[in-house]
Order: C-alpha cells, then sequence, then structure tokens
C-alpha cells in the first residue's frame, strides 16, 4: 500500500510508516543514539519543554477533562499531557506504524480509558469530526506539533476548522507551521528543494496560498531584487492575486540556488550536501 512501483512511499502515512520501520533505526544506529521512540531525534529536552508551555499557556491544565492531538507521532507530547493532566486525550494519527508504538508505549493508559488512538485517513476531510461525533464542542485544548507543517495550508485548514469545532468556548488550540518568516526556514525551504520529487508524485491542483513577506525573504536569497510585490485587484476572477515583479541583481546568487535542485532522491531528510549558504 502507498507505494506505485515499490521505491518510494506515495502517501504521507506509507512515509511515515517507513520512516518508523526503516530510517529511524538506522539514524539511530549511525548516530549511536539512545533514542527510545522515533521522533526523539526530533526535539531535545529544552524544545519539548517550550513547546509544553505553549500548549498549556496560561490555562489550567490540573483542570482540563479533554485534550485532543492531532499526529501524535510516537508520542512525546501525548506522554506530557498524560502525565501532566488528568484529562482523557484522544489522539488522531495516519501512521500504522506510529499507531503500533503508541499502542505499546501507552498500553495501560489505553486500558484505563485515559488514551484514545483513533486512525484517521488522510484525505476524509470529514474524518476528524465524525469520529469525535458526541464530544464536538467540548475539548479544553487541541494541538498538532509539528503536523501541520507537513502540509499546504489549504489542507491545514481542515484540522484548524475540526479543532475549532472540537474545542469549547475558551478552549485553546496549539500548532506549529513550517515559518517562512525566519533564516532557519528560510535556509531549509532552499534546503528541501531536492526533495522536491521525492514524495509526491502527484501534481496538487490546490492552490498553496503564500504572502508578500516570504516572497520578499527569500527571493534575494535566488538572486532578485528590485522586487514589487502587489496584491492584485480584487473583481473578475474568484481568486486574488499575488502579483510579483523582480529583477535578477545577483547571478551568483542565482547560480548558487541551482545547487539546491539537486535531487535528494529518497524519503528521508537528508541534508543537501551544499545547500545555499545565506
Ligand atoms: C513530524 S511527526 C511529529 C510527531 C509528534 N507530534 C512529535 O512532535 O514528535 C508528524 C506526525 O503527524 C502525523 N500526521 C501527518 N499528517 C497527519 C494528519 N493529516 N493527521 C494526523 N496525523 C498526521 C504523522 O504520521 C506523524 O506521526
Amino acid at each position: 500500500m502507498g507505494r506505485i512501483d515499490g521505491s518510494e512511499p506515495t502517501t504521507m502515512a506509507a512515509f511515515f510508516d517507513e520512516y518508523v520501520r526503516h530510517v529511524f533505526p538506522e539514524r539511530r544506529a549511525q548516530a549511536r543514539a539512545e533514542w527510545p521512540w522515533p521522533g526523539d531525534e526530533w526535539a531535545d529536552e529544552r524544545l519539548r519543554e517550550a513547546t509544553w508551555l505553549r500548549i498549556a499557556g496560561t490555562g489550567e491544565p490540573s483542570r482540563w477533562t479533554e485534550i485532543v492531538e492531532f499526529g501524535p507521532g510516537a508520542g512525546k507530547y501525548t506522554a506530557m499531557a498524560l502525565a501532566r493532566t488528568p484529562a482523557q486525550v484522544t489522539a488522531y494519527e495516519i501512521s500504522s506504524a506510529f499507531i503500533e508504538i503508541l499502542e505499546q508505549r501507552f498500553a495501560a493508559e489505553v486500558s484505563q480509558g485515559r488514551l484514545g488512538i483513533r486512525k484517521i485517513d488522510w484525505a476524509d476531510n470529514e474524518g476528524l469530526l465524525r469520529d469525535y461525533d458526541c464530544r464536538i464542542g467540548s475539548a479544553d485544548v487541541c494541538f498538532a506539533i509539528d503536523v501541520l507543517m507537513m502540509m499546504d495550508f489549504q489542507s491545514a485548514l481542515v484540522y484548524l476548522i475540526s479543532a475549532a469545532a472540537m474545542l469549547r468556548r475558551g478552549g485553546r488550540f496549539v500548532a506549529t507551521f513550517a515559518d517562512g518568516g525566519t533564516v532557519s526556514g528560510l535556509d531549509r525551504m532552499l534546503r528541501d528543494v531536492g526533495r522536491h520529487s521525492a514524495f509526491d508524485a502527484a501534481p496538487c491542483t490546490r492552490f498553496h496560498w503564500i504572502d508578500a513577506p516570504i516572497l520578499s525573504a527569500i527571493l534575494p536569497r535566488l538572486g532578485f531584487g528590485n522586487l514589487v510585490i502587489e496584491h492584485g485587484p480584487e473583481g473578475g476572477l474568484d481568486i486574488a492575486r499575488l502579483y510579483l515583479q523582480a529583477e535578477l541583481v545577483d547571478p551568483e546568487a542565482a547560480a548558487r540556488a541551482r545547487r539546491c535542485l539537486l535531487p535528494v532522491g529518497d524519503s528521508t531528510n537528508r541534508r543537501a550536501s551544499d545547500a545555499v549558504g545565506r
């Protein structure tokens, strides 16, 4: 499932199954690290705690009764939610491999009814709310950490909208997005050009929404200057257009940027050897 010709995963779920079953064990062995769970390599203690502070906010976690998590992976934040609140946690995941790990790691909490692990279909826009059904409007918190950054914003809206429906009045939604407004985000954007054809072979015809700050920040890195970025005239087509006019002012930067086009060639997140510098 999830492969056209046996080479690369073609669905998000297959991508993560492969990561859990093959890529992570290799990475752990190479790094000689003692990461007990896949995904431990993505965040150290400091980052986990900083993230929890955002999830908790100024709320009162000790009074929460219901938490929803999208994309728990192996459950690093699920574990915090279970340990630091008395709430019942519902975790929605697409990857069978991650679900197997969650079931193993949190067997006690599952049998006590504290944790519900639910498999969802990425392509089913209403799947979350159909599953949450009679609890709609009751969650204290809904969070998605490092999940929505892996989909276009149009798709992320499905999760934002579902979260809004799941939450009670005053409930919190906490999520991370891929940040195109930072230097490290721009570095990663260029570094990942090589992954262009590595995962999703099917063209996507949805609009991928962006805004002027991202263009103004990234285009100079590709050699362009004298940018004119205009929000297009309204009316006519039901398309809001961002008009860009740019000049190539730095051919050296353009030449450097070409190196980003080298395909990385697999589904892992390997760093291109010579990504464009700042
Ligand atoms: C980068 S991992 C992050 C996992 C975990 N939140 C963490 O920070 O360790 C992304 C996770 O989201 C899951 N995922 C991706 N798309 C999803 C979706 N549409 N709905 C639910 N889970 C999804 C993946 O299977 C994976 O477990």
